[in-house]
């Protein structure tokens, strides 16, 4: 079992490092908002790229041994505001949020649990759901004096009464009784577009890509060789107004999905291609180095189910095990089954036929819709949760054991020192290596901190220039991990490095 990874550690490192800033940074950043710096926009366009190739380029044999056919499509991210209408957002697509009149703050009603005095005496203190111990236990001391978290009973908040909120002490307030009832908060961002600001100008920032993809499905079929079953994938920004961002990237209100729709006859086995998807995703995330151990199916049950997916077989999300959560998982994909729900719907809201037409029956029907919907930038955090690696042994204390796939940098070629010649054989070899994969040459400063910083980065493989090399073009190459080294011949170098990267 790895060690877990405070979560402050690895949010520290992302900003030393450059992979992710708070968005606005200057000015004391904006709640939910981050930008990516050098290494975190090659690490999630990496990740990306191998999102589109296994899904769009090379996706799965079908249930009958035949290769699938899934196409992209970049779509708008403001789109004609009835489509958020027939898809059920603008309506239902909504938290049950609660407020404190006394320190404002505004709270997810389902993220929150209520600690119950078992004896029914003193107030019940209500705590974020991933509160830490030591945080559960400092207010404990403070606010019910003389009792210990032993002495409570934990129960989530929508468990409990309304007629019991006066005895609540909210999670960042002394005093009992200022939490508000819970209300539904539409999770919708918004802007007008044009001039006036009317609700007749009213468009919304999409919550999901997947929207789009539905409205395009006739499109597609009557423009692409596309044939039942067959998906549209999409990836891109999806915003959400997320009362409470959390957990870095996490929760955020800007962020990435990765989203697929897979369209097949209502006749056909929706089971079979449920779980098809259901496993062919998670072995994806497998492949780009999460461990089994740190991953986990949850079947959601019929009440938390998502307003478009009450029917049919059900949803499985992907879970990660995320520092702020373990031992317990949240989620990284959902695997939905979203039924004939938005093609009829958009069918209903257009007018337009959103139907298909069987070529040997000619009989019309509303495709049967399966879903996965990854999130992107919830992805990069579980990769790099799972990457970062305590180790004593080296100057920089850990290293990034990102999957080479992934890795923003495949290889560093670092000359001993700044004279000699070393620099010079250095930019050739950086000059034939830039041309096949990411690649960092570093010149100055001591040997051991340039390790230190591909160790923190996560580049695979240092290839040192020395005092060697110019009698026998040897370089020593250093292996991340194992801070093994090994000379190799110039001419070797990049053979060997896509060796051991199986980097295409
Ligand atoms: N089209 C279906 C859909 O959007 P979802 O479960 O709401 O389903 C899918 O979202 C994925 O998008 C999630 O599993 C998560 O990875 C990502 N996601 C959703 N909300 C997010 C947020 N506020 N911040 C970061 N990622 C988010």
């Amino acid at each position: 079992m790895s060690a877990i990874i405070p979560m402050k550690d690895i949010v520290s490192l992302c900003k030393r490092r450059g992979f992710i800033f708070p968005a606005s940074d200057i000015y004391g950043g904006v709640n939910g908002f981050w930008d990516y710096g050098p290494l975190g926009t090659e690490l999630k366009n990496n990740i990306r790229d191998l999102w589109w190739k296994s899904m769009v380029i090379t996706p799965p044999l079908g249930l009958d041994g035949a290769p699938l056919q899934i196409v992209g499509v970049d779509t708008a991210i403001i789109q004609n505001p009835t489509l958020w209408k027939a898809s059920g957002h603008v309506d239902g697509f909504s938290d049950p949020m609660l407020d404190c009149r006394e320190t404002k703050l505004r709270y997810r009603e389902d993220k929150l649990i209520v600690l119950k005095s078992k004896d029914g005496q003193g107030h019940a203190l209500v705590f974020h759901e991933d509160a830490e111990q030591d945080t559960i236990d400092a207010r404990l001391k403070k606010l019910a004096r003389g009792k210990s978290s032993a002495d409570f009973e934990t129960v989530s908040l929508p468990e409990i009464d309304l007629s019991e909120y006066s005895n609540l002490i909210g999670p960042d307030t002394k005093k009992a009784g200022t939490l508000t009832e819970p209300k539904e908060f539409n999770l919708m961002l918004h802007t007008y577009l044009g001039a006036a600001a009317g609700e007749d100008n009213k468009a919304y920032l999409r919550p999901e890509t997947c929207g789009s993809i539905f409205t395009n499905f006739k499109n597609i079929v009557d423009t692409s060789r596309v044939r039942i079953p067959f998906g549209i994938a999409q990836i891109g920004k999806s915003f959400r107004n997320e009362v409470t961002p959390r957990n870095f990237i996490f929760r955020s209100r800007e962020f990435e999905q990765m989203e697929m729709q897979f369209f097949c006859d209502p006749k056909d086995d929706i089971k079979g291609w449920f779980d098809l998807w259901k496993n062919y995703r998670k072995e994806w995330w497998l492949s780009i180095g999460l461990s089994d151990e740190n991953l986990n199916f949850h079947e959601h049950t019929q009440d938390d189910l998502a307003h478009y997916a009450k029917e049919g077989v059900g949803a499985y999300d992907i879970e990660y095990k995320y520092p702020f959560i373990a031992p317990g998982f949240d989620e990284l994909e959902g695997i939905h089954d979203r039924s004939q729900f938005d093609l009829s719907q958009h069918e209903k809201f257009s007018s337009k036929k959103m139907q298909y037409q069987n070529l040997q029956t000619n009989e019309w029907y509303t495709p049967y819709v399966l879903e996965t919907s990854a999130g992107l930038t919830r992805g990069v955090l579980a990769v790099l949760c799972e990457a970062y690696t305590i180790d004593e042994n080296r100057p920089s204390g850990m290293y990034m054991n990102c999957h080479p796939s992934i890795a923003p940098k495949k290889a560093a070629i670092l000359p001993l020192v700044a004279k000699d010649g070393q620099p010079e054989i250095a930019q050739k070899l950086y000059m034939e290596m830039r041309e096949h994969m990411p690649v960092d040459l570093d010149i100055k400063q001591n040997i051991g901190k340039r390790y230190a910083r591909q160790d923190e980065i996560g580049t695979p493989f240092c290839i040192t220039i020395d005092p060697q090399t110019r009698e026998d073009q040897t370089v020593t190459i250093r292996e991340r991990n194992t801070m093994a080294q090994k000379r190799v011949h110039l001419d070797q170098v990049l053979g060997y490095v896509q060796g051991n990267l199986k980097y295409s």
